[in-house]
């Protein structure tokens, strides 16, 4: 179905397609992968609204961009997905610059941090990789709606292997915090999300998919320790070394979520290499765990995400 795999790259995803008069929105806009996404959307003639927390790693990022594209159509925009205060009033900015958005890629993320706790008391990887966006697509659902066709993009992972969803203490208030853990059950509910939404908006015109982009050497790894690192160097001599994908390639899954054709009638599906991921099968180390794209749980992580942000976005 798709002409691109693993090895390709932004620029070859991106080849042929213009995105003049259409409008992104990315997360985590700052720095490694999220960077790389709104060089090439830019490229291709989008207005690209790069959001991010830290205000200096983001207006850098944005003269890194103008640098190589003097014309690109770039906007700021500070927002902290660990306070849902910041994420509403960031909505509300962005809402008043863009009343039509065609792509919204939540890519912003923390992995395996030690335990710490959103301002509202989330555990920081689930408060931050999913509930911040949650509420961020919801609110800004009516510029998706209103810049039909649209899509929605979530940075998942194949740390999703890690565990289904916790439903009975998805804040870690009852068990032994492991990072590792918190991170794939974090990544487990991008996928979940990603599911449901598509069913609720599809209607509206907006499809969502969810996005493993490979293992590639960013900032993300930030909390690692040294036995994190031994640990991979060691499963990297196995008999199936590591294999490490550049930024452009691993930006590439985004990209062609964001715009191939192939997609168009698609949706709620999770992507990686370039492709529609199988189902996973047993000890599997490619493809989507069956737990991530069960429609109940996807179901049940809507309804608590909704209580947990205090805000119902029914849609349909
Ligand atoms: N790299 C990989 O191998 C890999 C593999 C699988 C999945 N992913 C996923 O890909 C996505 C992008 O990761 P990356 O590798 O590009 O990592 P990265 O270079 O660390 O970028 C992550 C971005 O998220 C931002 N961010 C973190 N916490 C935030 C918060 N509370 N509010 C707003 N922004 C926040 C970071 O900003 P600050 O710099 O200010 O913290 C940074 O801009 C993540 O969702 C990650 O889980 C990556």
């Amino acid at each position: 179905m798709s002409r691109f795999d693993g090895a390709s790259t932004t620029d070859q995803v991106i080849e042929g397609v213009s995105l003049k008069g259409k409008c992104a929105v990315v997360t985590g806009a700052s720095s490694g992968l999220g960077l790389e996404t709104c060089r090439v959307l830019a490229a291709a003639g989008a207005k690209v609204l790069m959001v991010a927390r830290n205000k200096e790693a983001l207006e850098a990022a944005a003269v890194e961009i103008r640098q190589q594209q003097p014309d690109a159509q770039l906007l700021t925009q500070i927002m902290d997905l660990a306070d849902l205060d910041s994420v509403r009033s960031a909505a509300a900015a962005i809402l008043k610059r863009a009343d039509k958005i065609q792509l919204l890629i939540n890519n912003a993320g923390v992995m395996a941090c030690p335990l710490m706790r959103t301002a509202q008391g989330f555990e920081m990887q689930f408060g931050t990789n999913h509930v911040g966006h949650f509420l961020l697509t919801g609110l800004l659902s009516p510029a998706l709606i209103n810049g039909s066709p649209s899509r929605v993009i979530n940075l998942s992972s194949a740390g999703h292997k890690f565990g289904p969803f916790n439903f009975s203490d998805p804040n870690y208030h009852q068990r032994e915090y492991d990072k590792w853990q918190a991170y794939g059950e974090s990544k487990t509910a991008n996928v979940l999300f990603s599911l449901e939404l598509d069913l609720r908006m599809r209607e509206r015109g907006v499809r969502a998919f969810a996005v493993h982009p490979g293992m590639i050497m960013t900032n993300l790894a930030r909390h690692l320790e040294a036995a994190d690192i031994t640990a991979l160097t060691d499963r990297s001599s196995s008999s199936e070394p590591l294999v490490f994908k550049t930024p452009e390639q691993g930006a590439a899954t985004t990209v062609w979520a964001a715009t191939t054709f192939d997609l168009a009638l698609e949706g709620g599906k999770y992507l990686e290499d370039c492709h529609i991921a199988h189902a996973a099968e047993s000890g599997d180390s490619n493809g989507v765990e069956s737990y991530a794209v069960d429609p109940a749980e996807a179901k049940q992580l809507w309804l608590l995400s909704e209580n947990l942000v205090g805000h119902s976005f029914p849609f349909n």
